[in-house]
């Protein structure tokens, strides 16, 4: 049965994120007007997408309900860390139980449903648990859609279902295009994703609930906790926390992928809602960069050098300055029981036609975005004062004056104490101000 908790005294805690990024914020300011006073039911909300589109939504006048199966206030959550459950409905209840589901969708009276909620979202652990990950990834939808299905037709909610690039599986030609490329989804995780897709056009189609599937590609950014499965936040525990190696799967050195910023994802989200021709359509979720596994992980090492290089410039103080870190690769054995599909790519120009999505955050200043986060993260968190100054280097680093910041990176043996050169990047002039810690802070 799903449970409601009133909200708790509000709080604020400062985090080095450096939300929105300025396409955010487009969005944001240019939704307002269409989600003001709107209810919008998240699934999956204390989780490393929801929490991201909870804030957005938020942030646009909707009224949000955050639903999970795990609410608690110790969980590892945006919602939590920054006290936004507090500025929201919050509803612990499992997308699996048929009766709650119906509870919570006839009686919230909600404009719109974001289904995030997935009980396996890395293939790992579907692979361990089988039957559970269909009865969340596949039946957890049915039961949402059931619910809205039971209300009168003009007060069905749209909902909105998470789908993922997976569900094209291994294909011969890329990139993959929405009713063009051909299903191929056969590990746990991707057939359970798949059958969800479809029963959302279903629904859709034949029973009269209104759908929408967005099959998104991999999303990373501040707040994505897998630390110990996905490629991004593992390659930033390996470095902040456990001073290792990346580690590479030696299957994964022929990998391509798409990767897109996960503010990018809460607008697509947004742009979905607000355009009623997207009704009944499924899109494709574009990355902003694709590239090669082994490519990915040198960028991460030269975004961390790069942010490190600006530190000791401009901020010597900072322990982002001092820290000293492993800089290689170790290939590690693949499980062989995995299915990992070789190469992934998606065509995004449907989305960006018929919902006007794009990407607006480069592949470099997301990195440098989740780097700043995933070292305060995982160093810094309990120091307060270390916190405020890492936030304001943070606003200085990664969003900077209407410019992306990108230096080449100094040749060995280079003066390290040289500013770096900066490159520009959109129609503002650069403009590098000086790191100044108490002021900015302030
Ligand atoms: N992160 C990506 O790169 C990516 C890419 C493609 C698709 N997706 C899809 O996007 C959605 C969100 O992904 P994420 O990265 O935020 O995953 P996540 O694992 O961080 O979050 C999933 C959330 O769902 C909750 N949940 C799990 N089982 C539940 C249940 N039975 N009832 C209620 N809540 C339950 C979890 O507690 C968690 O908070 C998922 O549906 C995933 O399949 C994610």
């Amino acid at each position: 049965m799903a449970k409601k908790f009133a909200p708790l005294l509000s709080h604020t805690t400062s985090v080095p994120d450096s939300w929105p990024t300025p396409g955010l914020a487009k969005t944001i300011a240019q939704s307002r007007e269409f989600f003001s006073g709107r209810r919008a039911l998240v699934t999956g909300a204390f989780g490393f997408v929801g929490g991201h589109l909870c804030r957005a939504l938020h942030a646009a006048g909707a009224q949000v309900a955050a639903l999970d199966k795990d609410t608690s206030p110790q969980r590892e959550s945006q919602l939590n860390s920054l006290g936004l459950r507090d500025e929201m409905e919050v509803v612990e209840a499992d997308i699996t139980d048929r009766q709650a589901m119906h509870e919570v969708v006839t009686q919230g009276g909600y404009d719109f449903i974001f289904h995030l909620a997935a009980g396996a979202t890395v293939i790992e652990k579907a692979l361990h648990d089988p039957y559970g990950t269909i009865l969340a990834n596949t039946l957890g939808f049915v039961n949402i859609a059931e619910g809205a299905r039971h209300l009168p037709a003009d007060e069905r909610p749209l909902i909105i279902y998470s789908s993922s690039d997976k569900v094209y599986g291994e294909a011969n030609e890329l990139p993959y295009v929405e009713e063009k490329s051909n299903f191929g989804a056969i590990g746990v995780y991707d057939a359970a994703k798949l059958a969800a897709d479809i029963f959302a056009s279903t629904y859709d189609k034949a029973l009269g609930v209104p759908t929408v599937v967005l099959r998104m590609c991999n999303l990373f950014g501040p707040f994505d906790f897998s630390i110990d499965y996905r490629l991004i936040p593992k390659a930033m525990r390996n470095i902040f926390r456990d001073g290792e190696a990346l580690e590479l799967y030696f299957n994964a050195l022929e990998h391509m992928r798409d990767y897109l910023f996960v503010e990018d994802a809460a607008r697509a989200f947004m742009h979905l809602a607000q355009h009623a021709g997207c009704r009944g359509r499924v899109y494709n979720l574009p990355g902003a960069h694709y590239a090669a596994t082994p490519d990915v992980l040198r960028d991460v090492i030269e975004t961390i050098e790069w942010l490190q290089f600006e530190a000791q410039a401009h901020a010597p103080h900072l322990e982002m300055a001092r820290f000293s870190w492993n800089r290689s690769i170790r290939i590690i054995q693949s499980d062989p029981k995995l299915i990992v599909i070789s190469k992934q790519h998606l065509d995004g120009s449907r989305i960006a036609r018929e919902a006007g999505f794009e990407p607006s955050v480069t592949f470099r200043d997301g990195l440098r975005r989740a780097a700043l986060f995933y070292h305060w993260h995982f160093t810094q968190r309990q120091n307060a004062t270390a916190t405020a100054e890492l936030c304001a280097f943070a606003r200085h680093a990664a969003q900077g004056p209407g410019v992306i910041h990108v230096a080449p990176l100094p040749e060995p043996g280079a003066d390290r104490r040289k500013k770096p050169d900066l490159k520009l990047v959109g129609d503002r002039p650069a403009v590098f101000t000086t790191y100044q810690p108490k002021e900015a802070a302030g």
